[in-house]
């Protein structure tokens, strides 16, 4: 153990020798080799004001929790198409002394849902429906996650905590190149489906000053009343009477009703990492658990990163981790999850046996499916860890772009799309082309299945990495092969986060692989040995933001290239 240990950390010296000493710049690529490095705390979210606010929080002597706070409200004035107010969210925590949970403040059905309100007479899905406009609503969580978090961990004011916020929201930040091709691309269906100009229909150029005087006086109101003024007081009022004016079933006792839950996280062991991930309602600890533990009975160190093998076995854990996740999963308050069995050494064992590296088990023979529809999956993850010790992952969404594409101009912000996350027909794909079963049906009240996987990992009892992405059904997969890209491959955070990744999901049957960076070699031999191979698709899977604890204590980020993503430390 103690040889490993020095043997990365003299990785890692000579990765900051080489990215600090200017005579070995041929060994620089063209990313840097290690990410941004902290002695004392960092955060790493999709935007670098999110980042800096929420550091800023930590620099006054608020904690992590503070911290998420400000980051997750940050995120939602300046990466709007997934920070949010009208979403939801997952939080995974260890503190100082080493306590871990989970916060569960995920949307829910609204009161007057049912299993068929997305069908139609002739029992035909009206897909539209559970992804635009009113009707695709769940009753948001995250202002009640992020007073939930607060009131048993936070150490500064709200008001303090949200100062830096409303002056975003109210001063503007600088539109990037790629948010702006973003907001461009979706301003046509945010007018269609709002019926109405504003802030979201504009035609914007990269540098543009982006200001939001509505969620300002939102955050403002918030920031005076507290949790209340969202869920009962003005904001609530005027929510409902937009949501219900544009074919919405939320109504005031639904958002009276909402309650974020502390959850039991998923906690396994992976070789020496113990790994405390996302519970129920989301699907992603269970099957990152599933996979992992299938994982570890191949060295897939020595196949190599990437390779022919190592793909092979990590796909076809994945193939069955996701025909469990179709069937078994589902909001623990309303089924009965076989965790236990799910995660057994027995069972996993069992599932691997009709595997062989000859070729690939076609999924039709576990279960039949789907194709994946095109919509872009737009969710946001942020790690952040303190000087006191404490660390969280917190992965957010509004489900799709925008969401709902519904804009309360009133209020300044997005509605989700979260109910298209539940399986409005059996056998019929969602939005990530995943097949659902009962387990998933909706019913009032109930919270949808979610793939969100916000991780943490302990080495040697003590925090060792925390980590998440967005990416809907790809989220799992590609937090798995960050932490393998570490802890198999040698990567430093940077890199590990960089590297090419790839996804299957039991349906479709397809292996996809990130276009541009895919090895063409392991492609074809993939192809050879019966795999469907989509290398055309050009969306890159996941945008996975990390903190690694390095052996000398300090930490560094992992802030995809991906995106805009920024780490910022002190
Ligand atoms: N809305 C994406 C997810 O929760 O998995």
């Amino acid at each position: 153990m103690k040889i490993k240990h020095a043997l990365l950390y003299l990785f890692v010296l000579l990765l900051f020798w080489q990215c600090n000493n200017p005579q070995t710049e041929i060994l620089q690529s063209p990313q840097p080799l290690l990410g941004v490095t902290s002695q004392r705390g960092m955060v790493v979210s999709a935007r670098e004001e999110a980042s800096k606010i929420g550091r800023d929080i930590m620099q006054q002597g608020g904690n992590a929790f503070d911290a998420m706070v400000a980051t997750e409200m940050a995120l939602a004035v300046c990466y709007p198409n997934a920070g949010n107010l009208g979403g939801g969210g997952f939080m995974v925590y260890r503190t100082h002394k080493g306590e871990v949970g989970a916060l569960d403040y995920r949307e829910k059905a609204p009161l007057l849902a049912s299993k068929d309100m997305y069908l139609d007479q002739n029992n035909t899905y009206l897909r539209d429906k559970s992804k635009t406009g009113g009707l695709a609503v769940g009753v948001p969580g995250t202002i009640a996650g992020i007073f939930k978090a607060h009131h048993k961990f936070g150490s500064l004011p709200i008001q303090t905590i949200l100062r830096p916020v409303i002056l975003l929201a109210k001063n503007g930040f600088k539109i990037t190149e790629k948010q702006a091709a973003q907001l461009n691309n979706y301003s046509a269906v945010i007018k269609k489906t709002n019926k109405e100009n504003s802030l979201y229909t504009k035609k914007f150029k990269p540098g543009d000053v982006f200001v939001n005087k509505a969620l300002a006086a939102t955050l403002q109101e918030i920031s005076n009343k507290g949790r209340s003024a969202f869920y009962q007081g003005d904001i609530a009022k005027t929510l409902v009477r937009f949501l219900q004016k544009n074919g919405g079933i939320i109504s005031l006792k639904d958002l009276e009703n909402y309650q974020a839950i502390w959850r039991e996280p998923i906690i396994f062991n992976y070789k020496d990492l113990r790994i405390i991930s996302m519970s129920p309602p989301s699907s992603g600890g269970i099957c990152l658990a599933q996979i992992l533990k299938t994982t570890a009975n191949f060295p897939i160190a020595s196949y190599g990163h990437n390779t022919t093998k190592t793909t092979q076995v990590l796909v076809e854990a994945q193939r069955r981790a996701y025909a469990d996740r179709s069937h078994y999963l589902g909001d623990p308050d309303f089924i009965d999850i076989p965790v236990d069995s799910l995660l057994s050494d027995a069972y996993l064992k069992k599932r691997m046996e009709s595997f062989s590296f000859q070729g690939a088990t076609p999924s039709h023979q576990i279960k039949h499916g789907n194709l994946l529809a095109p919509e872009s999956k737009e969710t946001t993850h942020y790690s952040i860890v303190d000087s006191y010790g404490n660390a969280i992952a917190v992965t957010t969404t509004l489900n799709a772009s925008f969401g709902s594409k519904l804009y309360s101009k009133e209020l300044g912000f997005f509605l989700n799309n979260e109910m298209d996350d539940f399986s409005a027909k059996p056998g019929a794909p969602n939005l990530f082309g995943l097949i659902g079963a009962d387990a998933n049906a909706i019913a009032p009240q109930k919270r949808m299945l979610s793939s969100m996987t916000p991780t943490l990992i302990e080495r040697d009892n003590k925090l060792w990495m925390t980590l998440g992405t967005p990416g809907g059904s790809t989220i799992i997969t590609s937090v798995l092969q960050t932490i393998l890209n570490v802890y198999e491959f040698n990567m430093s955070m940077q890199q590990a986060v960089d590297a090419p990744r790839f996804h299957h999901q039991w349906l479709p049957d397809v292996v996809r692989v990130e276009a541009t960076s895919f090895d063409t070699k392991t492609i074809k031999s993939l192809e050879s040995k019966g795999y469907v191979v989509d290398y055309k698709n050009p969306s890159i899977i996941g945008k996975v933001d990390a903190i690694l604890v390095l052996p000398d204590g300090s930490f560094e980020a992992g802030a995809d290239k991906r995106g805009d993503d920024t780490a910022v430390g002190f």
